[in-house]
């Protein structure tokens, strides 16, 4: 059964200065069974960051309809939790621990449960024994590794992630790939992952969903990877997939340049 469900979805931003209307998705078609870990990739502008906040609930579609477990979506829920692009939507007044902890503690959990919770979610993200720290004391890279934390701990139902490595070095985008793996294929979570990165999407994915080049992207293909347990980018598997999902992309690029260009 279809978990997360998006039936011909399209937006379209009015500008508020023209008063003109740009479309940013259009006739968007997608099932998400429970458990699965979908990446959606795309150029550039094609409208992936718009799915993912309709699905989050902070935008809503102008048409078609999206739901959730059967449910329209109607707003943001705390069961769909969103860690964004960027590093900057951690609060600056609270330590690295606190920002971890905030979820935790609006749901009322005992403060002991609490402070394992977050240790555990610090330690998955490499940041154990940093939890003192304030945003302004740590790096982007590790600030973006607390956003992260801050979205593990709740354990969510739905996690969805826009480009959360794309401000990492690659070293460290490297470790935190594998360890999000790990911890998907220990809590087998519903995950929807931002990223125009192929090399991520086919590490991370149960299925990797290309759009068109934008303006107005829409779902062009979806490419199932049964490539079970921990991935490795010297499996020749995985250098089919590759392949595959490198060619459509590149046609999608080499669309986007084009209208840049015009
Ligand atoms: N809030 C907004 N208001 C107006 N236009 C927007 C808004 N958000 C996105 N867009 C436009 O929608 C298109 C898709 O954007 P976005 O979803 O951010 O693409 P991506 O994440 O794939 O790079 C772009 O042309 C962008 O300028
Ligand atoms: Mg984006």
């Amino acid at each position: 059964m279809a978990f997360l469900e998006l039936k011909n979805v399209s937006k379209s931003f009015v500008s508020s200065r023209s008063r003109s209307t740009s479309l940013a998705v259009r006739d968007f078609d997608l099932e998400i069974a429970p458990g699965e870990f979908f990446c959606l990739l795309g150029p550039s502008g094609c409208g992936k960051s718009t799915v993912l906040t309709m699905l989050a609930g902070f935008e809503h579609p102008t048409g078609g309809e999206i739901r959730v477990n059967g449910q329209p979506v109607e707003g943001p829920s705390k069961d769909r939790c969103v860690v964004f692009q960027g590093d900057d939507s951690l609060y600056p007044w609270l330590t690295a621990a606190h920002n971890v902890e905030f979820g935790l503690r609006m749901a009322g959990m005992p403060s002991a449960e609490r402070r394992q919770k977050v240790e555990a979610a610090l330690g998955l993200v490499g940041l154990s024994g940093q939890g003192s720290k304030f945003p302004a004391e740590l790096s982007g890279g590790m600030r973006q590794r607390i956003q992260i934390a801050r979205a593990l701990v709740i354990q969510p139902k739905v996690l969805l992630m826009d480009e959360p490595f794309g401000a990492l070095d690659a070293q460290t985008r490297h470790v935190m790939q594998h360890e999000l793996r790990k911890i998907w294929l220990a809590t087998k979570s519903t995950v929807v992952f931002i990223t125009h990165d192929i090399d991520e999407a086919i590490l991370l994915g149960t299925r990797v969903g290309v759009m068109t080049a934008g303006p107005g992207g829409t779902l062009r293909d979806v490419v199932t990877i049964n490539i079970e347990g921990e991935r490795d980018r010297l499996d020749p598997a995985y250098t089919r997939y590759y392949a595959e999902v490198h060619g459509m992309i590149r046609d999608e690029v080499a669309k986007s340049v084009r209208a840049m260009a015009a």
